[in-house]
């Protein structure tokens, strides 16, 4: 019997320990999810999804883009439709799905319970539980599109396709969304003084927020530091678009700090949401992305931009949990748009090419969906690895520690992942201990579990299997958090031999 590193230790951890690991860091997920307290534990589904756009005449099948999805370790997809062919496609897979109802469908869901029950038969009964349909997008950037009245009719729709979904049971795994652009804000700088565009706030943002509030879903917001940018090359630097900037910006309300403007839009909403007293809806990115390739014009689509950002989004979420400075803990999921190229897409030039992949499931740019090094300039490393004589048994109860109250990334270790192989107590221990100790700062402390854990200057990634390692000099994805979960984890591994007792 080889090594587990998640399903032992769902069974193991008694909720007893998690009153140890509480704080304010999972306070927002708690309220969100009263009596769900395993969603506290961070196991199967990672932070970074992609988008499935489909506006091209030259894409792989969908089982193709099932089995690539599947190679890379991804595990949610958002589609912008629901089409039978797609949706079946990822049954059996594992993939959480992000469905869309089309613009023109809105108006009549929202007229009519009986138009938002057929909707929700035809398009998810006959697919769940067997696809695994996380959420339900209604409509796409609605608000501000060109589309007479649409807007007033986004809630409606949400509520009665709401409606349904209860009818049916599946009103808590099936989340009813809607998309935004930043431009439902009129202000996002700095983040702390976001704020919702006026002439929607009472309108549809309320009601919207309401809606989101009291069914536990996300506010969805479409995220392009890209256009951020390419608005405003003076005022954005382009490496505090890209996560590589070293200053950041302070926002003056708040002296918090921003090393990117990634975080910096996400806690606008935030700080919009809050200006009108909804705190806890949690943001979750829809869209983010960076073309690689563009016109004569668009000098910052290329290749080397696309991949920085998304290595970097990657790396800053899946390494660190990360929140945002407003939300630290507060882990934000996000889907970068786009899988593929589309080729269908208008001009100009960047639009087509927003694509991680080829049509031909050739890969544009490398990414790696565990957080790998990437382009992040390494230096000076330290790895902490499982010592080759520590006993199996020692190894399983701290690899059980570490993948579960120590909220290291176990994803790369489990079946089907790139550091799944060699199937062995030392190897699988040695990344979960090296996830830990790189989120803890790299205190020494953090690499020890009972004596089980040993420093090395050494690599020991191999093939795809990428042990990252903090850039020393570089210790602006350090906070207050990470440190917390460090320490929390030391004590759990002190009470540990009582406990077993
Ligand atoms: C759109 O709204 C305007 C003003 O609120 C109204 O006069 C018009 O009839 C509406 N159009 C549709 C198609 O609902
Ligand atoms: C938010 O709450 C404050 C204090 O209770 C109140 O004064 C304010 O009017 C509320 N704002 C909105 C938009 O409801
Ligand atoms: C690496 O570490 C050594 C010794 O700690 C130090 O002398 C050297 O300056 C460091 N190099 C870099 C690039 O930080
Ligand atoms: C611990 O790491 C050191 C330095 O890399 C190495 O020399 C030593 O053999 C390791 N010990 C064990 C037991 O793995
Ligand atoms: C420990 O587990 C490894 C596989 O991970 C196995 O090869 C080895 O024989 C085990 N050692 C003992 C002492 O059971
Ligand atoms: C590592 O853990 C062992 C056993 O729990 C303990 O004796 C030792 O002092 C620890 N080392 C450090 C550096 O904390």
């Amino acid at each position: 019997m080889g090594p587990s590193s998640s399903n032992r230790f769902r069974i193991l951890v008694p909720l007893l320990f998690l009153s140890v690991f509480s704080s304010s860091v999972n306070l927002i997920e708690r309220e969100l999810t009263a009596g769900a307290v395993l969603y506290l534990l961070p196991v199967s589904a990672g932070p970074v999804g992609v988008c499935y756009g489909r506006n091209a005449n030259n894409l792989p099948t969908p089982i193709q883009a099932v089995a690539l999805c599947k190679s890379k370790g991804i595990t949610m997809v958002r589609l912008f439709d629901a089409d039978p062919g797609v949706i079946q496609s990822f049954a059996d897979t594992g993939i959480s799905l992000s469905i869309t109802i089309s613009n023109s469908d809105i108006t009549g869901i929202a007229l009519d319970q009986n138009v938002a029950d057929k909707w929700i038969g035809d398009n998810v009964l006959p697919y769940v539980p067997a696809t695994s349909i996380s959420s339900i997008a209604v409509g796409t950037e609605v608000l501000f599109t060109n589309v007479a009245n649409l807007s007033a009719y986004i809630v409606p729709a949400m509520r009665n396709i709401f409606m349904s979904l209860k009818t049916n049971n599946l009103d808590t795994s099936v989340q009813v969304v809607s998309p935004n652009s930043m431009s439902v804000l009129s202000n996002s700088y700095p983040p702390s003084a976001g704020v919702f565009d006026p002439t929607i706030t009472a309108s549809i943002i309320i009601p919207m927020l309401s809606f989101l509030s009291q069914t536990g879903a996300p506010f969805m917001l479409n995220s392009y530091p890209y256009y951020a940018y390419v608005n405003d090359p003076t005022g954005v630097p382009l490496e505090y678009a890209l996560f590589t900037s070293k200053a950041g910006v302070i926002d003056s309300n708040t002296q918090l700090h921003y090393t990117n403007l990634f975080d910096a839009q996400v806690d606008a909403v935030y700080a919009a949401m809050a200006a009108v007293n909804f705190t806890n809806i949690p943001v979750v990115v829809s869209e983010t992305g960076w073309p690689s390739k563009g016109d004569s014009n668009e000098r910052a689509a290329n290749k080397q931009n696309a991949q920085t950002y998304n290595q970097n989004l990657i790396n800053e979420l899946v390494r660190d949990h990360a929140g945002t400075p407003m939300k630290p803990g507060l882990q934000v999921q996000a889907y970068i748009f786009a899988l593929y190229n589309e080729n269908l897409k208008p001009d100009p030039e960047s639009e087509r090419n927003f694509g991680i992949y080829f049509p031909d499931g050739s890969e544009v740019y490398p990414l790696n969906f565990y957080g790998g090094t990437g382009t992040v300039e390494v230096q000076n490393r330290t790895w902490c690895v499982a010592r080759n004589d520590a006993s199996n048994s020692s190894l399983q109860i701290a690899l059980d520690y570490a993948c579960g109250p120590g909220y290291a990334n176990c994803n790369a270790i489990q079946e089907g992942g790139p550091c799944y192989e060699p199937n062995t107590y030392v190897n699988h221990a040695s990344y979960a201990f090296n996830d830990f100790f790189q989120k803890s700062n790299m205190d020494p402390r953090a690499c020890n579990f009972s004596g089980t854990a040993n420093l090395t200057q050494r690599d020991p990634s191999y093939g795809s299997c990428i042990f990252y390692a903090r850039n020393p000099s570089s210790g602006c994805l350090s906070s207050p958090q990470v440190f917390y979960y460090g320490f929390s984890a030391l004590v759990t591994l002190l009470l540990l031999p009582v406990w077993r007792i």
